[in-house]
């Protein structure tokens, strides 16, 4: 797995499984695209909150199911995944957040963007997730501005689907909030199925265990 393309002067892009050292990338390309897709640097108090909970943690459980796109000098997208979104939200509730939170839980002070990150986080777990018999992976994807637009993000789409479908993952999951209108017109440009919609946003899927 290495598609490559060239995409400007002297820009030569490629896909590749995540590997340790690529953190500090992944909670910045987290926080960049963290506002319903807009960047939302300086939106919470701390740059790394984002990324502690849409994306390390999944490099940290499970890197085999992450891939990046490289331009080269740093990663400038991602897909993560949880292969199994119950044994994850199990262990993120237990082991993963815990340490985190009290800073986070500190630092928060009257910023409702934060505020609203750390409920998220500590209700990762606490009811069962929906949709997981059918669709038991779920991801989270995100592509600097200058990456997007380019077919990076199917191609991350496609990469992830084939390595979970090699793993015999019967289906997939993501949920895109309501404000993100892009992301929603890209879902349904790749012909996922709408599992759910919500004021809050659109919960989509992919069954990986059926031809077409
Ligand atoms: C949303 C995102 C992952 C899409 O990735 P991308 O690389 O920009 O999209 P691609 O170029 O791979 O597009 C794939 C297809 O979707 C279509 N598409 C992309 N954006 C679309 C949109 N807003 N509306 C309709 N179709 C769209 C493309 O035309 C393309 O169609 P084709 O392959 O049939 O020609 C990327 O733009 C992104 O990271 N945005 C910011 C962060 C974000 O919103 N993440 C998702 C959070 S839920």
């Amino acid at each position: 797995m290495s598609p490559t393309g060239s995409t400007g002067p002297g820009v030569l892009r490629r896909l590749r499984p995540f590997r340790v050292g690529d953190e500090d990338d992944l909670a910045d390309v987290c926080l960049r695209t963290g506002d319903s897709g807009a960047d939302a640097t300086g939106l919470y108090r701390s740059s790394r909150l984002l990324g502690d909970v849409f994306a390390l943690p999944y490099a940290a459980w499970s890197p085999e199911s992450c891939f990046v796109l490289d331009d080269g000098d740093r990663v400038v997208g991602y897909v993560v995944c949880a292969p199994d979104t119950t044994a994850f939200d199990g262990w993120f509730r237990l082991a993963w957040w815990p340490p985190r939170a009290p800073a986070y839980r500190e630092d928060r002070g009257g910023a409702t963007r934060d505020r609203a990150a750390v409920a998220y986080a500590d209700a990762v777990g606490a009811s069962p997730a929906p949709f997981v018999d059918s669709h038991p992976a779920h991801l989270h994807i995100d592509l600097l501005p200058e990456a997007q637009g380019q077919g990076w993000g199917r191609r991350l789409i496609d990469t992830l689907a084939e390595h979970l479908r090699a793993e015999g993952v019967p289906g997939l999951q993501l949920t895109a909030g309501a404000r993100n209108t892009a992301a929603l017109g890209f879902y349904r440009r790749l012909g996922m199925d709408e599992l759910r919609r919500t004021d809050d946003g659109v919960t989509f899927g992919i069954r990986l265990d059926r031809a077409g």
